[in-house]
């Protein structure tokens, strides 16, 4: 029963239970030692609250705004490849929770369901992420298809030039769609929910490349594309180009470094997301709610500040909307509620970070989070100290 799930964790052990290993591993996982991909997490239990009483907590609110669009809570889902293997359909499921929900979804564009797909079967818009590629007649009509079903905002992926490694993906030889051996099968064979479902869809392959990437299905086939096809060389003068061509609201995802964040606000994008790629790129990297404060000094309010990574809980949010971001993106919580359960179990998802949320800010003593800054955090030492 998805209602017993109560946090995040619940859906994670649950989605672990429908998922065949290696996809579940595919979304559990970070590059090489993972230690980045944990400091995401720990490093929010390092950042404390001030708990406030007597004032009025009546007529609490979450409703706020990125990039000018209103949420319901400054929540967004971010763009996660494959995403139709861990639950067949699992784009399209996430995008209409997210829309039900009053949220942004963002569609990967190394997402199974494709573009259309997406735009067929909702009816509100969506965000495209991007990948640059070398091929840059490509890269124009992925930005074409984009505009043509409706997209509000364009996520350019910037920390993404070159792949990073994840051994478990290595290990349990990854691919879309699942190979036949006997390890997978197995696999396969002791989820029936999850193969049931997908015996559905017909979408079981990268629905956005698929025509422009052939063959490409297995992990080794996969990273050798990605290595020919992603510009290793993309430059701010690439992001001008895009920024041109698609004309749109633009959104500069991957940016760590208050250097490079200062570069930024020149570029013309309407907002940044703070982000080490959930720590699946650079390992040893800082954590991405370690790296926010230092970034919004960097830049201040000459650009807005979104931020993922680690967020599993509705303090997390509140923790980084304290810190200076006007959004943050949800990765795995997303995967997990998808792997619970399809759509009801990303709604669950939302549903339990949305109350987290308003429960936190109330005991924080705040009625609206478009007030939330900085002074809701405890900086007094610590026991420790
Ligand atoms: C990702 N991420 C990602 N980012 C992106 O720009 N394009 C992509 O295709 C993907 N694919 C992807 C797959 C999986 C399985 C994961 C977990 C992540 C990164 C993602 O957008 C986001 O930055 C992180 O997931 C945020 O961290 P949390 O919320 O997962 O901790």
């Amino acid at each position: 029963m998805l209602q017993n799930a109560l946090t995040i964790a619940d859906l994670k052990a649950r989605a672990r239970r429908r998922v065949p290993k290696m996809f579940f591993d595919y979304a559990d996982s970070g590059a090489w030692t993972e230690g980045t991909y944990r400091a995401n997490e720990e490093d929010f239990a390092k950042i404390l609250l001030r708990q406030r009483v007597l004032v009025d907590m009546t007529d609490r609110t979450l409703a706020s705004e990125m990039i000018g669009e209103p949420v319901s809570m400054p929540v967004a889902i971010a763009p996660t490849g494959l995403t139709g293997m861990q639950h067949a359909d699992g784009e399209i499921l996430g995008a209409q929770a997210a829309e039900a929900f009053g949220i942004p979804f963002t569609l990967s564009t190394m997402s199974i369901c494709s573009i259309e797909d997406i735009a067929a079967n909702t009816t509100k818009p969506f965000w495209f992420q991007l990948y640059v590629m070398r091929d840059r007649a490509f890269i124009e009509s992925l930005i074409g298809r984009a505009r043509a079903a409706g997209c509000s905002a364009l996520v350019l992926t910037l920390d993404l030039q070159i792949l990073g490694q994840r051994h478990k993906d290595l290990r349990n030889g990854l691919s879309a769609p699942p190979k036949f051996t006997p390890k997978h099968v197995w696999q396969m064979a002791t989820r029936p929910f999850w193969c049931l479902d997908m015996a559905r869809t017909k979408r079981r392959t990268f629905g956005n490349i698929v025509g422009h990437a052939q063959n490409v299905g297995d992990l080794s086939s996969l990273s050798s594309w990605t290595a020919e096809q992603f510009d290793p060389r993309l430059s701010w003068e690439d992001v001008k180009w895009i920024r041109e061509l698609w004309g749109g609201k633009l959104i500069l995802k991957g940016i760590l470094d208050p250097e490079d964040a200062k570069m930024a606000v020149g570029s013309g994008a309407d907002a940044i997301i703070v982000s080490n790629h959930g720590g699946r790129q650079l390992d040893g990297a800082r954590s991405s709610i370690a790296a926010l404060p230092l970034v919004k000094q960097a830049v201040g309010d000459e650009i807005e500040v979104h931020m993922d990574g680690g967020i599993r809980s509705g303090q997390d949010v509140l923790k980084a909307i304290a810190l200076g971001a006007k959004g943050v993106y949800i990765g795995r919580p997303f995967l997990y509620g998808l792997g619970a359960g399809g759509r009801d179990g990303v709604t669950r998802a939302l549903e339990i970070l949305k109350r987290e949320l308003d429960i936190t800010m109330a005991l924080c003593g705040r009625r609206d989070i478009r007030t939330i800054g900085p002074e809701i955090l405890d900086r007094e030492p610590r026991l420790e100290d």
